[in-house]
């Protein structure tokens, strides 16, 4: 091994996210003094199966600090790894997993694990002097992703009247992910201006992922109508496409069996067909947590009825013990793809490796608490994820897509994932 890329040193410390919540930093050192830093996002419409992320659960902040998980950095996993090859990531990813010895995380805490995980890469690539995404992805990286702008939000991520949790556009039929980059923003601005005139200024304050919030809109078609309306006003038609995040298990009540819409209590079937009207009235590709986190049979059936992507977010938690029963049954034909779902690079990359195998799509996904890191740029490309969802507006979502710009101003041998979102190799 070259001695140089041997860690020295790991230190892990308590910052802000977006939210002004705690989140976790970590900086990983070598012996020849390079360093690689990682922030840490966290959800806040999580799923009930993902890793788990330690809070201090004491007066500071609300409960919410992140101290343990930094003196288990301090304390337990920087020891353990001082003197490990910063390139060996998943030696070093599995000897974490070995230290916290529990199947969720529970010990250490997915945050402290992912923290020191994607720090460590961040090391590894930069000691051998290759950009992050062409460490991940070496010479097969290759793809730009197309973004997923969420333009209106709902949900447990806004105060707006929509139940659904993210209305998106997505510029499939531009050129270039710059172009892509363009169109959406004119779209989000002409947006604005729909919004307002009908339903007010007030409207036009954004949620946590710089999408619109309308106060008074409770109807997704609304939103959905309003999205193409900024699109046709643009001369765009056909170069966007819609897509949805509907985050169903936060609609769910497990005791009365139903989801709430609009008001209204509804059973399963009702909202497959809700699903199946929606999809023949709009141009809608991609449905994301369509139906609650437990329905596997729920998602195979909407699936095969809708022949659009159906991504499980919170029904795989990038787990790929419930990837592969979901493969299995043929629930969704889409993994998301959250980092911290899971808690290191490597199970999440396995995870990104099962689901291309069996010929599932994966969209690279922020959580709502973000930060100003852009790795998830890097990622993006380095798995040829042909997706990418960062929010919209608002500078810790805008800071991936300005990574994404700058790699693709100076490597063009990257292609835009355009209408091959799904698959894009
Ligand atoms: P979260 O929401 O980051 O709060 O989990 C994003 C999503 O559901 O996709
Ligand atoms: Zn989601």
């Amino acid at each position: 091994m070259n001695s140089g890329t041997k860690i020295r040193q790991i230190k892990g410390r308590e910052i802000l996210d977006c939210r002004g919540e705690p989140t976790v930093e970590v900086d990983v050192i070598t012996e020849e003094g390079i360093l690689g830093r990682a922030k840490i996002p966290a959800g806040r419409s999580k799923g009930k199966h993902e890793a788990f992320e330690l809070r201090d659960k004491n007066a500071r902040y609300g409960g919410r600090g992140v101290l343990k998980a930094v003196r288990n950095i301090n304390e337990k996993i920087g020891p353990k790894l001082e003197g490990m090859d910063v390139t060996k990531q998943r030696e070093i990813d599995e000897t974490m997993i070995e230290l916290d010895g529990t199947e969720n995380k529970n010990n250490l805490g997915a945050n402290a694990i992912l923290g020191v995980s994607i720090a460590n890469a961040k090391t590894a690539c930069k000691s051998l002097k290759v950009p992050l995404y062409r460490y991940i992805g070496g010479t097969n990286a290759r793809i730009l992703p197309v973004p997923v702008l969420d333009l209106i939000e709902g949900g447990l991520l806004a105060n707006s009247g929509l139940d659904f949790q993210e209305h998106q556009v997505m510029p499939i039929g531009a050129g270039t992910f710059s172009e892509a980059i363009r169109m959406g923003m004119e779209v989000y601005k002409e947006l604005g201006k729909i919004i307002e005139e009908n339903w007010g200024k007030h409207s036009l304050n954004v949620g946590v992922e710089g999408g619109y919030t309308p106060r008074k809109m409770q109807d997704p078609r609304e939103a959905l109508e309003a999205e193409l309306e900024a699109i046709e006003e643009l001369g765009y038609g056909e170069k966007f496409v819609l897509s949805l995040d509907c985050a169903a298990s936060h609609l769910y009540d497990d005791r009365e069996e139903k989801y709430t819409l609009m008001g209204e209590k509804i059973t399963r079937e009702e909202i497959i067909d809700f699903y199946k009207d929606l999809v023949s009235a709009y141009p809608i590709v991609s449905i994301e947590d369509p139906l609650e986190e437990e329905d596997f049979k729920g998602h195979a059936e909407l699936t095969k009825a809708l022949n659009i992507q159906i991504i499980g977010d919170d029904l795989f938690v990038t787990n790929k013990k419930r990837l592969k029963k979901g493969i299995e049954q043929g629930a969704a034909n889409a993994m998301l793809f959250k980092v911290n779902q899971i808690g290191t690079l490597t199970e999440a990359l396995d995870s990104a490796q099962t689901a291309f195998r069996n010929g599932y799509g994966v969209q690279v996904s922020e959580r709502s608490g973000q930060t100003e890191d852009t790795w998830l740029a890097d990622l993006s490309i380095g798995i040829n994820s042909g997706q990418i969802k960062t929010g919209v507006t608002r500078s810790e979502r805008t800071s991936k897509y300005n990574q994404l710009l700058r790699i693709e101003e100076f490597d063009k041998t990257l292609k835009y994932a355009g209408e091959n979102f799904r698959r894009p190799f």
